[in-house]
């Protein structure tokens, strides 16, 4: 089968070998976890949400009563907190001490600590690391500011989603969340450490004027048609 599969097919290609990896990166509320969650279903890949791990460091320097601006202490956090992989469900993620931390990483404060200890590089590295290590599960949809840049640079699949400022704080009003998406932005942009940039070799998908569905589904279709041009074709 020289082609990354449909859905129809799901599965079929879930254990390609080596394991392939899909790039979605994105500023905020540029819709990356919905799209690369839908991906990876349609694909039968494991998605993994890497803004999730950050937000989980984030939650857990909060718990422990870390200084988020204190980079040594989140450092030193970072180096030794008891944080493991699963996969649950087509999902890689982070489990604190055992435990999933779920929606207690969505809250506001998370959200305002989460890009403060993401600039720290040895938060970075650490995830870095820890990333590249869900390709254990298998070929991967991973969602992120950085991943086709730094995490996994060498994949041929490459996606950046944007959408207008206007637009996305819309989508995050809608989820009740009232973001400063410009001072988000321009965090992300701004940071030393792996800041957010668009990979050369990325496809740039503004999705202001479509659906979830129609994201998707254009980068499901130049996945197959890319496909057919890499070593894949010789699954
Ligand atoms: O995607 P998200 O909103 O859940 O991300 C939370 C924060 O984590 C965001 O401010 C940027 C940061 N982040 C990052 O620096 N690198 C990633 N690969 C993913 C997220």
């Amino acid at each position: 089968m020289g082609r990354v599969a449909a859905g129809r097919e799901r599965g079929s290609l879930y254990n390609v070998n080596p394991p392939i990896v899909i790039a979605i990166d994105g500023a905020s509320a540029s819709g990356k976890s919905t799209n690369a969650r839908i991906v990876a279903r349609a694909l039968g890949f494991i998605h993994v949400d890497t803004g999730a791990m950050y937000r989980t460091l984030a939650w857990y320097c909060l718990k422990k009563g870390v200084d988020v601006h204190d980079a040594q202490a989140v450092t030193a956090l970072c180096r030794r907190w008891n944080a493991t992989l699963e996969c649950v469900g087509g999902e890689a993620r982070l489990l604190v001490n055992g435990a999933d931390p779920g929606a207690e990483i969505r809250t506001v404060q998370v959200s305002q600590a989460t890009p403060v200890v993401a600039a720290v590089p040895e938060v970075r590295e650490w995830m870095m690391q820890t990333q590249r290590r869900c390709l254990q599960f298998g070929s991967l949809v991973m969602d992120g500011r950085d991943i086709g840049t730094h995490i996994f640079p060498e994949t041929p699949f490459k996606f950046y989603l944007d959408a207008s400022p206007g637009e996305r704080a819309k989508r995050r009003a809608a989820e009740g969340i009232a973001e400063d998406i410009a001072a988000r932005d321009e965090r992300d942009v701004r940071r030393a450490a792996a800041p957010l940039q668009i990979a050369p070799d990325a496809i740039v998908i503004n999705n202001s004027h479509l659906t979830s569905n129609q994201t998707s589904a254009l980068i499901l279709e130049r996945v197959r048609q890319d496909s057919q041009t890499t070593s894949l074709a010789s699954q």
